[in-house]
């Protein structure tokens, strides 16, 4: 299973380096079968692990340039990063990313051969139109994207689900996924409210490679023993 753990606007430089020393220690103490991967704030990029991998949760579709307050691929570079989130609804919906513009920053990290964990999710009022209406804004999010890539990884997560607590169900989960799986050859992520209780039954969703964690990754030891639990 892939364990993607997005920090948000969570986590310094110095408590990344504990964390990522912290899991480091754990997974050589005990490994597990599982792909980590981190997503620490900008400030706090540092080169991978042997066991964590790091990337970003953005960066502007350039190698340098006038973009303030972005980074790109020269800065990227200097971290030996590799592997960066796209279209998380958070930048979607709060940033204002559009699709075009997702599409743009796609192809680019793409072209210079990025890891990239592409992210979809509905808002509620579409969910709660039932699942042909969900399906067609699954696909809609895919808009000048190309889904064949070869290091994509595609992460599920309802806009619903994000942050609340409210997980979605395992059958939403798995109708979703089996959807995806219909033109999406690449492993999918689930993610909102994945937590120590939901992580099991998540993760025995067909369909289901692993999972985008927010809240219940910002600690170590926590998100180490999700590890553990599908283990
Ligand atoms: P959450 O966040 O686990 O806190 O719901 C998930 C995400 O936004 O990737």
């Amino acid at each position: 299973m892939i364990f993607a753990a997005n920090f948000k606007t969570n986590h310094t430089r110095t408590s990344t380096v504990q964390y990522i020393m912290q899991m480091q220690e754990m997974l050589d103490t005990n490994p597990t079968n599982h792909q980590v991967m981190i997503f620490p704030p900008v400030s706090a990029l540092l080169p991978s692990t042997e066991a964590v991998k790091v990337g970003t949760q953005n960066a502007w579709h350039t190698q340098n340039g006038a973009y303030t307050g972005e980074i790109g691929l020269e800065q990227l570079a200097e971290f030996d990063i590799d592997t960066i989130l796209i279209g998380h609804s958070e930048r979607r919906n709060i940033i204002g990313e559009s699709q075009e513009l997702l599409a743009q920053k796609f192809d680019y990290f793409a072209k210079n051969n990025f890891l990239i964990i592409y992210c979809i999710g509905e808002p509620l009022e579409v969910r709660e139109a039932g699942e042909e209406a969900v399906a067609e804004y699954l696909w809609a999010q895919f808009n000048g994207i190309d889904i064949d890539y070869n290091r994509l990884i595609v992460a599920y997560e309802p806009v619903w689900a994000i942050g609340t607590g409210r997980s979605a169900t395992v059958d939403e989960i798995n109708s979703t996924h089996n959807e995806l799986r219909k033109r999406v050859k690449a492993p999918l992520l689930y993610g909102g409210s994945v937590n120590k209780n939901n992580i099991v039954d998540i993760c025995k969703v067909s369909n289901v490679d692993g999972v985008l964690v927010g809240s219940a990754s910002l600690d170590a030891k926590n998100f180490y023993e999700m590890m553990r639990l599908v283990n």
